[in-house]
């Protein structure tokens, strides 16, 4: 994330996110689909907030409740206007001003669905609109397609107007600059011109671009910041423009990592949310996916396939094929292949989870190693210890869920259960094939299982003529004659 910049410093931004989003044809509203793990309207935030606005406004209407609970949850700063019909651009600046009674200075319109914006260009765009001294400053951008984009009438170095898609000539429609849709505007020249609006256009709309040609008409200034990286200004109208802008995205946050001295080895199948931190020399192998707010320090290597959310990995830690949220891998630890980790499992330093091992609320002490197959729920195991291959810790008893402790230094036989809530002391051992319900004390070995028996003869008697009574015939023969050898002492 960009750092506020005072320099930069406005009166109020207002972000446009009122509008239906029909295109995305989606029971949620369009703001709210995410990118690179935030919503967009979240991410919009984001990139005002680099502008440090006294005012942060956003216009809500389609599925308002949906968008204010989740801007109470992510953004609980900014304050919310209500758009009631969605009467186009203009009305919808309209709502936001009248959350803003007395503004004065700079006002930033920006949109809920650019999500690749940068915060840069918000600075560049409130820089270039004080030194021209302008009343209104757009942002620009010559695009190869500029289909459906209002399109901007220059005059000099001025922008005498903007003209819709549906309202356009022939001659207007080819021309290839762009209204990005986000402008500084001075406050009095904004609340002037949105009072003259009229809806005299195809789309029956009050449109904000109209308040330009009514500035232009009153002598005030309009410029223009023209942004070379024009991908900055596309927005979201439907799934695959969501899809398009989100792969864009992704391969600047990795970009960006990878400029920090992260190895990125495949970038089309490696995914990194906007919230994640990574440290230099972080090795992301393909197929791996960092979501929220996970965070992985030097020399970790993760991946191929693997999911983390919201997950800290600490140095030099290994995580091979593994799928875990809300847990922590402590430095020198190595999980997987094919370890999946469950809200609470803390794994401390040189710790080791191997294969087909699910763990939830378990936490592992230093240099403990559960190789295995094997659950672990509700666990605290102790420094050093062993967890043998298969074993369970029976953690629910069909109503309630209880914790099994391990001691340091102990050792668990493969294919035990420990029936919780049971508690395991340091340097004690459980026999393979036990289950425990009852404590171990230090130092005691706990063996809990039948007496072994070898019925000699059984094969022969009850399996006559299968290839292993066969097997178990010749055996028996080739021992006999070794023992005869013997005596003789051949
Ligand atoms: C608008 C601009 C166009 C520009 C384009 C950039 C106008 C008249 N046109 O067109 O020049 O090239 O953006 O993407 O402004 N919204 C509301 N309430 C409404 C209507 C829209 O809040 O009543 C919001 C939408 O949620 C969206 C933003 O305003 O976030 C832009 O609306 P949209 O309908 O996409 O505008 P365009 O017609 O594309
Ligand atoms: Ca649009």
């Amino acid at each position: 994330m960009v750092e506020q910049d005072s320099q930069s410093r406005v009166a109020a931004v207002v972000i446009m996110a009122a509008g239906a989003g029909t295109r995305m044809r989606s029971a949620i509203p369009k703001v709210l689909h995410r990118v690179a793990g935030k919503s967009m309207v979240a991410l919009a935030i984001d990139t005002a907030d680099a502008l440090a606005p006294d005012r942060l406004v956003v216009v809500v209407g389609h599925q308002r409740e949906l968008v204010a609970e989740h801007l109470a949850e992510v953004a609980p700063h900014v304050t919310i206007a209500v758009q009631e019909q969605p009467l186009g651009t203009g009305d919808a600046v309209r709502a936001g001003l009248s959350a803003l009674p007395g503004v004065s200075g700079e006002v930033v319109v920006t949109s809920g669905d650019v999500p690749l914006l940068a915060p840069e260009t918000l600075v560049d765009l409130v820089a270039a609109h004080r030194a021209e001294a302008n009343a209104v400053t757009v942002l620009t951008a010559v695009v190869p397609d500029p289909t459906g984009y209002g399109r901007i009438v220059r005059e000099g170095d001025e922008i005498a107007r903007i003209v819709e898609q549906s309202d356009a000539t022939d001659a207007e429609l080819g021309l290839a600059e762009i209204n990005a849709g986000i402008y500084v505007f001075d406050a009095a020249t904004l609340g002037e011109g949105l009072a003259a609006l009229q809806a005299r256009n195809t789309q029956g709309e009050l449109y904000l671009t109209d308040v330009i040609a009514h500035a232009r008409a009153a002598g005030r200034r309009v410029g223009a910041l023209m942004v070379a990286d024009y991908l900055q200004t596309e927005g979201v109208n439907d799934r695959i423009q969501l899809a398009e802008r989100a792969a864009e995205l992704n391969r600047r946050i990795l970009s960006r990592w990878m400029a920090e001295g992260v190895t990125v080895l495949d970038p089309a199948t490696t995914w990194v949310h906007a919230g994640v931190d990574l440290a230099e020399d972080v090795t992301l192998l393909p197929g791996t996916s960092l979501e929220g707010a996970t965070s992985v320090s030097r020399g970790a290597v993760i991946g191929p396939d693997t999911t983390l959310i919201d997950v800290e990995v600490g140095e030099n830690a290994r995580v091979l094929r593994t799928h875990a949220e809300l847990a922590v891998i402590g430095p020198d630890v190595t999980v997987g292949p094919f370890s999946y980790l469950r809200p609470g499992t803390e794994l401390a330093a040189r710790a080791h989870v191997g294969a087909f091992v699910e763990m939830k609320k378990a936490v592992i002490g230093e240099g403990a190693k559960v190789p295995h197959l094997t659950y672990c729920g509700d666990a605290v195991v102790g420094a050093g210890s062993n967890i043998g291959a298969g074993t369970i810790f029976a953690n629910y008893d069909g109503v309630g869920k209880y914790t099994t402790t391990v001691g340091e230094h102990s050792f668990v036989g493969s294919d035990s259960v420990l029936v919780a809530p049971v508690q395991i002391a340091d340097g004690a051992y459980v026999a393979a094939g036990s289950t425990i319900t009852v404590d171990v004390g230090p130092g005691e070995l706990a063996v809990s299982r039948g007496q072994q028996r070898n019925i000699k003869g059984w094969v022969e008697r009850k399996r006559a003529g299968t290839p292993s009574a066969q097997a178990a015939a010749a055996a028996l023969a080739a021992h006999e004659q070794e023992a005869t050898q013997m005596e003789s002492g051949e």
